[in-house]
């Protein structure tokens, strides 16, 4: 075996090869390389953070690559249209800026980009002012740089279920450009990033717009996945296509294999750098194939390609071999304005046909529900003992989930909106708080509502339920019986207004449930706090692929009252016993059980 040091062959050999491929711009291009390339290689190793740290020859690697597969056919096109030389070249310049700062520049965080784009102002004043050159996308008519913001379609999204929606932002087509240009040239991506940063929704995108002749496959990795299960699942979408070859199941399409969640599989133990599945698939890379398990025979495979997303901000990281099969695109968090762009859309889709009065608030709802989060953000940090204290874009998408559930019939006023808005917040951010932080975030809330609205927001935090309730409390429960269907007895998303009713109507509930004899007796005393748990495990219930984790003592009754809010949704309650031997074998026994329940009864999981 031989090794070689990537310093001494270093990446300026792989580059002169790749020159001597490109005759006729090789000149120009050696000038550009010349100009910026070592320049901005230096000055990022010196000045910027790379959440996942790549090295120089990598960073040329996915240079080749993007330049391949974006610029080349601008390229034939410049020589056509420019009679002059120095055009032609000016506009190449171009070109190769905008390879360069999505590979060299393009695993650097949000500082990075700003301090890579200050770098380049200073090598050549020529960029337009105003942005960062990362929002600018080249124009292949005219060959000039163009805000990607002017791209952004205005459009209403389909209807489907919320976790289904894209709202195209600068990120959805700067990152999907690069991203679905590369794909289809057969390089390998990976998209690293914070947690909620976008990539897993993108790579959906990119996977449900994908030209005819793809097919995809979404893959996602655990600390548990083993490799014999990335195995069988990508097996699972392929044929044989003779003795020892596999293919895609449709023989004219390709097939995207989409790899979430990268860097989670667990290491052989804790001195070892490998992660099995990884392994698994850098040979599937390497050598287009693997052994047959039970035979222990070689498969080849054929016209499948990976894409794939990990977070950089869970600390784990993966093998430098396998990374380096990759290039790395860092997808930074949304900026506030795309934020603000995605709910805006979002909530003006749904209030289409709500009173005019209503509509012309979306813009104000988006921006107080944004600035509240940001507020929660940085002054309830996460602390050893409040390890829930994790806010992210995650918690904000929920409120605006919740405030789809209302109809118009509901919504009378703007007051009324508003009051909507705050619960939905307060369900999704303060039901976490303990007392004390309870009382610190009332006093955040009403300064920054007094700045939002004036003097006007006296009638937004009052309840309607009397002084303790602590805010107005939107439910879509009824005293509709029939219980048999999982969300068929909701009722319309409406906001409580009179405690008794609501004290009767979950007597009621609580009497229809003792009365049933499968059902194991409940003494439940209805006190305010029992209340308020009940219907806010209800409304979880009751969204879309709602979760929740109820945190408290021993015996504040999260289990009891889990049992009677499932039981008035409908849903099936099944719980699982961890004991100090639980293993994760009893898990699947339990995740059995009840899926074969499930079938049985016809009713959805509410698993403990
Ligand atoms: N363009 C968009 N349109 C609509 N929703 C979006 C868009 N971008 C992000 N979101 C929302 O932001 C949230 C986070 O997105 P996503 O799950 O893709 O992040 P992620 O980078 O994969 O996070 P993680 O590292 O935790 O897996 C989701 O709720 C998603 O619906
Ligand atoms: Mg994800």
């Amino acid at each position: 075996m031989i090794f070689v040091d990537s310093t001494t062959v270093g990446w300026r050999s792989f580059l002169q090869a790749w020159l001597e491929s490109k005759k006729d711009v090789k000149v120009v291009l050696e000038y550009f390389i010349e100009k910026y390339l070592d320049k901005i290689l230096m000055f990022k190793k010196r000045q910027c953070f790379e959440p996942v740290p790549i090295t120089d020859f990598s960073a040329i690697k996915t240079f080749v690559a993007i330049y391949d597969s974006i610029a080349f056919e601008p390229e034939a096109n410049l020589k056509k249209y420019h009679a002059s030389e120095t055009a032609f070249s000016r506009s190449l310049e171009k070109w190769f800026l905008f390879c360069l700062i999505w590979s060299v520049g393009g695993a650097v965080n949000e500082t990075g980009r700003v301090l890579i784009d200050h770098r380049l102002r200073e090598i050549d004043p020529q960029f337009m002012p105003l942005r960062v050159i990362y929002e600018y996308y080249i124009d292949p008519k005219s060959n000039e740089f163009e805000p990607w913001e002017e791209k952004v379609p205005s459009i209403m999204p389909k209807s489907c279920p919320y976790y289904d929606m894209v709202i195209p932002t600068i990120d959805t087509l700067r990152y999907s450009h690069i991203i679905a240009s590369l794909t289809s040239t057969n390089h390998r991506v990976l998209m690293c990033g914070s947690t909620g940063s976008g990539k897993t929704t993108m790579a959906i995108n990119i996977l449900s717009t994908l030209p005819q002749f793809f097919s995809g496959l979404t893959l996602n990795l655990s600390a548990s996945t083993k490799s014999s299960t990335v195995q069988s699942i990508i097996e699972s979408s392929l044929e044989k296509r003779s003795k020892d070859k596999l293919g895609p199941k449709d023989k004219k399409k390709r097939l995207i294999i989409f790899i979430d969640d990268l860097n989670m599989p667990k290491k052989t133990s804790t001195q070892s750098p490998s992660q099995p599945p990884l392994e698994l698939i850098r040979q599937l890379i390497d050598h287009h194939g693997w052994y047959n398990r039970e035979k222990s025979s070689w498969q080849h495979i054929f016209d499948c390609h990976i894409l794939s997303a990990m977070t950089s901000s869970n600390g784990r990281v993966i093998p430098s071999r396998i990374q380096s099969r990759f290039n790395i695109i860092n997808f930074v968090e949304p900026a506030e304005q795309q934020i603000v762009h995605i709910f805006q859309t979002i909530l003006n889709s749904k209030f289409q046909s709500f009173p005019l009065d209503i509509k012309l608030q979306t813009v104000s709802i988006v921006k107080l529900m944004c600035r509240l989060y940001n507020e929660v953000k940085t002054n309830f940090l996460q602390t050893p003992n409040k390890p829930h204290f994790l806010f992210n874009i995650y918690d904000l998408s929920r409120v605006f989930q919740g405030i789809l559930q209302i109809d118009k019939e509901h919504i009378n006023s703007q007051t009324c909106l508003f009051r909507l808005c705050l619960h939905e917040f307060m369900r999704n951010f303060s039901d976490r708080f303990s007392q004390n932080d309870e009382t610190r975030f009332t006093k955040i809330l009403k300064t920054i509502l007094l700045d939002h609205f004036g003097t006007d927001c006296k009638d937004l935090m009052t309840s309607s339920l009397g002084d303790n309730w602590n805010g107005p409390i939107y439910s879509s429960i009824t005293d509709d019986d029939d219980n048999t269907t999982f969300r068929g007895n909701s009722g319309a998303y409406r906001e409580m207004c009179n405690e008794r009713e609501v004290m009767s109507l979950l007597r009621d509930k609580l009497a229809t449930y003792n009365s049933n004899p499968i059902n194991s007796h409940l003494d439940l005393v209805l006190f305010e706090d029992a209340i308020k748990h009940i219907l806010r495990i209800y409304r979880v219930i009751q969204l879309e692929r709602g979760n929740m984790s109820l945190i408290g003592n021993a015996g504040t009754g999260r289990e009891t009252l889990s049992r009677i809010a499932s039981n008035i949704a409908g849903a099936y309650f099944s719980m699982f016993e961890v004991t100090d031997n639980y293993i994760r074998k009893d898990f699947l026994e339990g995740v059995k059980t009840i899926h074969i329940k499930q079938v049985l009864r016809i009713k959805p999981l509410f698993g403990f």
